[in-house]
Parts: structure tokens; sequence; C-alpha cells
């Protein structure tokens, strides 16, 4: 386990068993549609990219860059567009590939989004979602683990950009984000 790692709250194995099952229900549900799945960066890549080996259809991949406006004691839901996709999604079947849901602004942008584009369907997926910290109205059509309110780090997810590498998902310890100088 990393240094910086206080606990390990799913384990590489639970990971990969929830996406075999995920991939299969993803299977199962776009039958005779026009899949395209779309990462957003950067926290969904790795498993955008686990996730994507998981399903057994016909489909495309995109990718995303987003942030939001403003600061995080004023967020408005807006999210500013740094990476747009090279699709069209007119008339297809978007599947938006996420880590983790907090606040759910991001995701509610951009299902708006692609709605406003003509998108035939607009679904989530997420490996984690942190409920209790829910301001706008969404619900993951698809999810890996239901997370507590605690600093998660790893499998994508960062904290200052680090962490992103590890292969479980752990709870970052205090003193690491609470840098004292004694
Ligand atoms: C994180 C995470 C989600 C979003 C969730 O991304 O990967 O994309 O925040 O937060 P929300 O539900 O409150 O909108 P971040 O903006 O940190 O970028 P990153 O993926 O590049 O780390
Ligand atoms: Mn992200
Ligand atoms: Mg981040």
């Amino acid at each position: 386990m990393h240094q910086d790692v206080k606990e390990i709250l799913v384990s590489t194995e639970q990971i990969q068993e929830k996406i075999i099952s995920l991939g299969q229900q993803i299977t199962n549900d776009y039958q005779e549609k026009d899949l395209l799945c779309v990462c957003i960066l950067k926290g969904a890549a790795p498993f955008m990219a686990d996730l994507i080996r998981q399903i057994d259809l016909p489909m495309e991949i995109d990718f995303m860059a987003c942030s939001s406006y403003g600061t995080s004691t004023k967020s408005s839901g807006e999210v500013r567009i740094l990476k747009d996709l090279e699709s069209s999604v007119q008339n297809r079947d978007i599947l938006l590939v996420e880590d983790i849901i907090d606040t759910g602004l991001t995701l509610s942008y951009l299902v708006d989004l692609f709605k406003g584009r003509e998108a035939r369907s607009v679904k989530t997926v997420t490996l984690l979602d942190k409920p209790s910290r829910r301001q706008a109205d969404l619900v993951p059509d698809y999810f890996g683990f239901q997370v507590p309110d605690k600093f998660v780090i790893g499998f994508g997810l960062d904290y200052d950009e680090k962490y992103r590498n590890l292969p479980y998902i752990g709870v970052l310890k205090e003193e690491v984000y609470n840098t004292k100088i004694t």
C-alpha cells in the first residue's frame, strides 16, 4: 500500500469484478444501438480503458475535458469545455463515463449539453458515487460503488494531480492535505 494511503476502500479485485459485471449490463442494454462511450478526462481514463474491453458490441469512443467555472463555494454548475468531442452525437446513444460523481454538477451539465445536441439517448456510468455530496438532481444509470464522504484517490482519482496510477481506491491520509510546518 502507498505510504500516503490510510486505508483501501475498494481493492483491485473488487474493481475488476465490478467492471466485468457493468460491461455485461451495458452489452445487454445497448444491443442494436449506436453506442458512443465518452470519457470525461482525466479521472475517468483508467475506468474507461478497462470498461470498454468488457463491452462486447460494435461501438466507438471519444474524449472530453472540462472544468468547473468559479470557486468551490460558488458553483454555478456551469462547465467550461477544454476539449470537445471529435464525433457528432446527433441520433447516437451516448454513455458518459466518469470516475466519480460528487456534487453531480459536471455530469448534469454534460447530460443537458448532449441532449441539446440531439443525442438519441444520454446515460451515465460512474465507478464511484458519493451521494452525500449531491447538489444536482442526478442519479447514475450504472455505478460501481457508493463511497462515504472521504478524500478518495486512485484508479484515476487524484489529489493535486497525483495518485491516479494507484490500482485501487484508497483514502488519503489527512496529514498529506493538512500540511503542517513544525
Ligand atoms: C472530478 C471527477 C469528476 C468531477 C466530479 O474531476 O473526476 O469529473 O470532479 O465532481 P462533481 O460531481 O462535483 O462535478 P476534476 O474536475 O477533479 O478533474 P480530473 O478528472 O481531471 O481530476
Ligand atoms: Mn474528472
Ligand atoms: Mg481531479
